[in-house]
């Protein structure tokens, strides 16, 4: 048996494909379009893995996808591969339209072909997993409760706006058809490999280099945390024991103000990167223009997920946090070879214009 993951170059499909070699025999194909976000580099320590193999290649492409399909025969699809970073929504929406949701579309329509051509023992344990997130539920008042997984969308950015169209997709690609897919909502993930245009790498290295710490608008925003291996550990639990056509929200249970997160990254560093200066690095905080339309909470309720396939988060956002900032420190190769070039045209695209 195989399992094939889209995007497992990516962030969240790295720790995924490396955290899944860890505990299963089962091999991997992975098929992944390179894009900026994607690094081969990430997969290193598996290169010479033969339950690995990485395909080079976009969702959108249905015959390299049906062909990929035919050709391996996986028992299930668990799909990453996205635009996934709600700034370069704003600058450019058209690549979230045509990887999230066309993309999204073409391997839906793929993996039906491939579903159908199975025995009907293979189809019934055959699953579609969409990964998705808790920003197409839209902005939450501060006192407002975390959303179910029956809560409405209302999606804010492109990004979201994008992935929710994925998500009623996927959705009726189990009502019209029968596909078994399960849909997972998600909060914001950090940990090991994660691009450093994200807010937590971003805060890392500039706060290493003691380089100023953009924060946009008040810097009161709240998103819910998730160290990316409990992440993972969730989407192994779900593609095992969730139901087809149903929705699992996957969180950390724990909401911080985007403060509170970059003080806490400030406060690792001054202790293990104390330097020649005494200064505290949460000094070199900046307050920037806003994202425009930033949503203001985000924030899941979890209960459907601990009842019913009985998962919980292992890190706190002390430990994981530990972790993520020791590993920014331990690979600075890793850093060095994604923060060249192309990296540096969206920091001045993205930073210049706010200062
Ligand atoms: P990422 O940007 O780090 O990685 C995306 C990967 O998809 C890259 O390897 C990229 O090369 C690949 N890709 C992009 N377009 C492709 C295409 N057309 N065909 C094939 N591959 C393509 O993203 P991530 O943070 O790892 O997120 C993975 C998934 O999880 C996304 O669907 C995202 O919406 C979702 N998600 C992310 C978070 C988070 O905090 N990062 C939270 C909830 C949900
Ligand atoms: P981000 O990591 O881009 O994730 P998302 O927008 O998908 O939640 O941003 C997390 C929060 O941090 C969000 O409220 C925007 C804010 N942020 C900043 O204040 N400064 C930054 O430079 C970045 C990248 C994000």
């Amino acid at each position: 048996m195989t399992i094939l993951v889209t995007g497992g170059a990516g962030f969240i499909g790295t720790n995924f494909v490396l955290d899944w070699l860890k505990q299963s025999d089962e091999p991997v194909v992975n098929l992944d379009k390179l894009t900026y976000a994607g690094n081969p580099g990430n997969l290193r320590s598996i290169a010479k893995d033969s339950r690995h193999e990485l395909v080079c290649g976009d969702i959108a492409d249905s015959q390299a996808v049906s062909s990929l399909l035919a050709k391996h025969r996986p028992r299930a699809i668990v799909h990453f591969a996205a635009e996934s970073h709600v700034d370069r929504s704003i600058h450019g929406p058209d690549e979230f339209v045509q990887t999230n949701v066309v993309g999204t579309h073409t391997l839906l329509a793929a993996a039906l072909g491939h579903w159908r051509s199975l025995p009907d023992s293979e189809q019934d344990e055959f699953r579609f997993i969409n990964v998705s997130t808790d920003e197409v539920f839209g902005s939450l008042d501060a006192d407002a409760a975390p959303c179910t997984e029956n809560s409405r969308y209302a999606p804010n950015s492109p990004y979201s706006a994008s992935k929710a169209a994925a998500d009623h997709l996927v959705r009726s690609y189990f009502h019209t058809y029968g596909l078994p897919v399960i849909t997972t909502s998600c909060t914001n993930n950090y940990g090991p490999f994660q691009f450093p245009e994200k807010l937590v790498p971003l805060m890392t290295i500039n706060a290493s280099e003691r380089k100023p710490l953009p924060i946009y608008g008040d810097g009161k925003n709240i998103r819910d945390w998730l160290y990316v291996s409990d992440h993972c550990s969730a989407l192994r639990v779900v593609l095992a024991k969730g139901r087809p056509g149903e929705v699992y929200n996957i969180a950390g249970n724990c909401e911080m103000t985007n403060l509170d997160v970059i003080e806490e990254i400030c406060t690792e560093l001054d202790e293990l990167l104390p330097g020649n200066s005494s200064a505290p690095r949460r000094e070199l905080i900046e307050f920037v223009p806003d994202r425009p339309g930033h949503d203001r909470r985000y924030a899941l309720a979890t209960g459907k997920i601990e009842s019913e396939l009985g998962w919980k988060p292992e890190e706190t956002f002390a430990t994981g946090i530990r972790k993520t900032v020791a590993w920014y420190l331990d690979n600075a190769e890793w850093l060095e070879q994604v923060t060249s070039g192309q990296y540096r045209q969206w920091v001045d695209l993205n930073y210049t214009e706010r200062a």
